[in-house]
């Protein structure tokens, strides 16, 4: 377990959700509802497990998307941040959702069982694993045959003036962040820099998932990879 990512998370745990959505202009609960609907769409079985849900937002929206197409889902949520995790708790309870179950576990060693879920879900976790080829060969683990998974992420676009938007974005997020918790927001900004979205594509190939795609959500700097686990 990575000890330095998971002190990040512990500073900024309280504030995460709102400046998350501020520095977003509430683009990233527009990526959530997305991966959420992703999560839902064609699926057989219930059980759904999100990986990193940090403060719960993607379990609560492939919830509220569930109750709302009429469709049965068991959601366990599962974070190596205990902090984040009261924060998910707190919000279900508030919001008296039941059917969502949030634990403490690491995604490179988790301690779910082989060939239990029908979708894995995974919001913004890849650029911060120690190890994505662990991670992978876990989620291959956990899946049900046939099961597949949505990562949400973020990574620098393709496109060359969003990519120069994006620079100069995120040297204003530097500033404005190094006020609030400059190791939080100087990492968010290299990591997703730093993303290499064709090496992830090639671990999942490797790993044997079939119907790999990665979509580009609005501003092309947040992407969703899905596929299914074949065997
Ligand atoms: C950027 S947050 C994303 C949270 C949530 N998915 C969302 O959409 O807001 C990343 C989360 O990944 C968690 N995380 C990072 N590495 C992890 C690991 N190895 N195992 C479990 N959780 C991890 C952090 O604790 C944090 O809550």
């Amino acid at each position: 377990m990575s000890d330095r990512i998971n002190n990040i998370f512990t500073s900024i745990a309280d504030v995460y959700d709102f400046w998350g959505h501020l520095f977003s202009f509430g683009i990233d609960g527009v990526w959530r509802k997305m991966a959420a609907e992703e999560a839902i769409a064609d699926i057989d079985g219930y059980k759904i497990l999100d990986v990193a849900t940090g403060t719960g937002s993607i379990a609560i929206d492939i919830y509220k998307k569930a109750k709302r197409a009429k469709k049965r889902v068991e959601i366990v949520g599962v974070d190596f941040n205990p902090d984040m995790i009261k924060i998910a708790e707190d919000k279900i309870k508030k919001k008296k959702i039941k059917n969502i179950c949030f634990k403490i576990e690491d995604a490179m060693n988790l301690v779910e069982p082989g060939c239990a879920y029908d979708v894995v879900t995974a919001g913004f976790l890849l650029r911060n694993v120690d190890d994505t080829e662990v991670f992978a060969e876990e989620l291959r683990r956990i899946l049900k045959k046939n099961g597949k998974f949505i990562l949400l992420e973020m990574g620098k676009p393709q496109n060359k003036f969003l990519n120069m938007f994006f620079r100069v974005y995120f040297f204003i997020i530097r500033l404005v962040g190094s006020l609030i918790n400059e190791k939080a927001y100087d990492w968010l900004t290299y990591s997703i820099l730093a993303f290499d979205r064709k090496k992830m594509m090639d671990i999942l190939k490797e790993k044997g998932f079939k119907d790999l795609k990665i979509k580009n959500l609005p501003f092309h700097i947040g992407f969703l990879i899905t596929g299914i686990k074949e065997r």
